[in-house]
């Protein structure tokens, strides 16, 4: 009989099924009745339940101080799947199997008895490994890390030295820390408690699909890491727009700002995975240590420098989609004087062999005129002869951009001869569409990330050194910016690029930003 495996199928090749073992365990999440944990957490669980994934037995303790019982809970977080998982609302028979497995407690973060009455919850499971494999998840305000981990500790949940292949693990969710300084405190006070390996910061973009594929691209294909150096590449881009304002989050948004909300973690991630050497081999340690030598060798900012190299900006009142938008300082929770900034646009240099004079541009902003994310490799022209001479600048550079979201795909840029009888370039476009390569399957960023860390996969999750070398790279520029209002070139109107100062950051080079195409038009 002939065989009708296609060659593609025969080439796929799994790593990971080992990694991705999981044993009997619970997840207590604190902060449970937060937004984060409806919107995000619940739904990635409940589809990890649909996909099997889920370790056997398994329980969801929420933790927070509303009282309700857990059949109150279970019945809004059915509501919560129903509108934020990809998958829609959940099968009744489904969702009553994964129902059973979630519980509520109620409680307060500052009361011992609270942890006390964890503790027995957890010590009533008939399988004693729920008491002992526990994966505490601290969706709550930073200011109670410490308190929390203390508390653990001290009633014996979470324990530093584990034998007998038990484990207990926290998660915490960004920002950590405010600045190095906090950040390395932050560090010290969760070390007294447990080990670093014990501790996953998240960042959800390194849980994006698209993210991932980074490393897989540039390291299982010959063809492109052989040009991924100064002498081929001109200059890279790194854009991450969005159409939405700050919405209900002012009050967080007022400390953070898009240099500690976007800057220091999700683009620098960005950047720290295109920019990175060949790690030694797949294991977490390897490839994060790649990604801290790339972080340390980013020229640092100094006072001085500063304004050639990063430029900020705050959305006035402007349109979005042709409807009316209000300006950040009409936002809710937000001064009306703020002087926060929601877009930032930087010129870094990697200053080792690999990037030496190869400028990295970046920016990010809110209520810019479209939502998405790309990495942008402008390669260098040709030389000036043949058809360069005579077209000029006309004649496009190459570029390779990896599409992020939406529309998630990776697209190469050259030129082509138009068809005809007369000598017409232009540029056309070779394009990979993961929706059309692999259908519309897209696991969510929380879903990798929680199966990881149940798992003890800390690959995807920001190392302690890496969190505090990505504060030393932005603290300069907040200090330099902090205390400075606002002057009139920085603001812009929403629905536009972004300030028009962010031009000058490249033209002055000779650059000019490439804006992502939209939705359906794949550049
Ligand atoms: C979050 C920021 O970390 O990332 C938000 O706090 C931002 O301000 C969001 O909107 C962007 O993430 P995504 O997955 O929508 O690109």
């Amino acid at each position: 009989m002939e065989s009708t495996i296609s060659l593609d199928e025969l080439l796929v090749c799994r790593l990971d099924t080992r990694q991705k073992k999981t044993t009997p365990s619970s997840l207590v999440i604190f902060g449970a009745s937060g937004d984060l944990t409806t919107r995000k957490l619940i739904p990635a669980l409940y589809n990890l339940h649909l996909e099997k994934l889920l370790p056997e037995p398994f329980l969801i303790v929420g933790v927070a101080r509303r009282d309700k019982t857990s059949e109150t809970w279970r019945n809004e977080l059915k509501e919560a799947v129903a509108k934020y998982s990809r998958t829609g609302a959940p099968d009744e028979n489904e969702w009553n199997k994964f129902a059973e497995k979630v519980v509520y407690l109620k409680g307060d973060l500052k009361d011992y008895s609270t942890y006390f009455d964890l503790k027995q919850l957890l010590k009533s499971q008939p399988d004693p490994k729920l008491v002992e494999n526990v994966l505490f998840y601290l969706a709550t305000a930073p200011g109670q890390f410490s308190e929390i981990v203390e508390q653990l500790s001290r009633c014996g949940l979470l324990k530093k030295e584990n034998t007998n292949g038990m484990w207990q693990r926290v998660v915490v969710e960004k920002p950590f820390g405010y600045s190095l300084e906090s950040a390395q405190v932050l560090n010290r006070e969760f070390a007294k408690y447990l080990h670093e390996t014990q501790l996953y910061r998240i960042d959800h973009y390194l849980g994006k699909e698209t993210v991932q594929n980074i490393l897989m691209f540039r390291f299982s294909n010959s063809i492109f890491e052989t040009l991924w150096n100064r002498q081929n590449i001109d200059h890279i881009q790194i854009t991450t727009s969005e159409k939405v304002g700050v919405g209900s989050r002012g009050g967080y948004y007022e400390d953070a700002g898009a240099l500690r909300d976007m800057v220091q973690n999700h683009i620098l991630q960005l950047l720290a995975l295109v920019g990175m050497e060949p790690p030694v081999s797949l294991e977490s340690e390897s490839i994060r240590d790649e990604k801290v030598k790339l972080l340390k060798s980013i020229r640092r900012f100094d006072e001085d420098m500063t304004p050639a190299y990063a430029v900020r900006g705050q959305y006035t009142e402007g349109e979005i989609d042709g409807l009316p938008v209000k300006g950040y300082r009409q936002e809710e929770k937000v001064k009306p004087d703020s002087n926060v900034e929601t877009y930032v646009a930087l010129k870094l240099y990697v200053d080792n062999w690999r990037w030496s004079g190869v400028p990295f541009f970046f920016r990010t902003g809110k209520r810019l005129p479209l939502s998405a994310s790309e990495i942008r490799i402008q390669f260098k022209r040709t030389p000036n002869v043949l058809f360069a001479a005579q077209c000029g600048p006309r004649l496009d550079a190459n570029s390779l951009t990896l599409r992020l979201q939406p529309e998630e795909g990776i697209t190469l840029r050259i030129n082509g001869k138009v068809p005809g009888t007369n000598v017409v370039v232009r540029p056309v476009r070779m394009h990979f569409s993961y929706n059309a390569e692999f259908g519309a399957y897209t696991p969510e960023a929380y879903e990798r990330l929680l199966i990881d860390a149940l798992a003890g996969d800390p690959t995807l999750f920001i190392r302690s050194d890496e969190v505090e070398t990505a504060w030393s790279i932005v603290d300069p520029i907040r200090k330099h910016w902090q205390d400075k209002p606002l002057s009139a070139e920085e603001f812009y109107k929403a629905g536009t690029w972004g300030p028009a100062i962010a031009d000058s950051l490249l033209a002055t080079s000779g650059h000019a930003w490439r804006n992502p195409s939209p939705p359906a038009n794949n550049k």
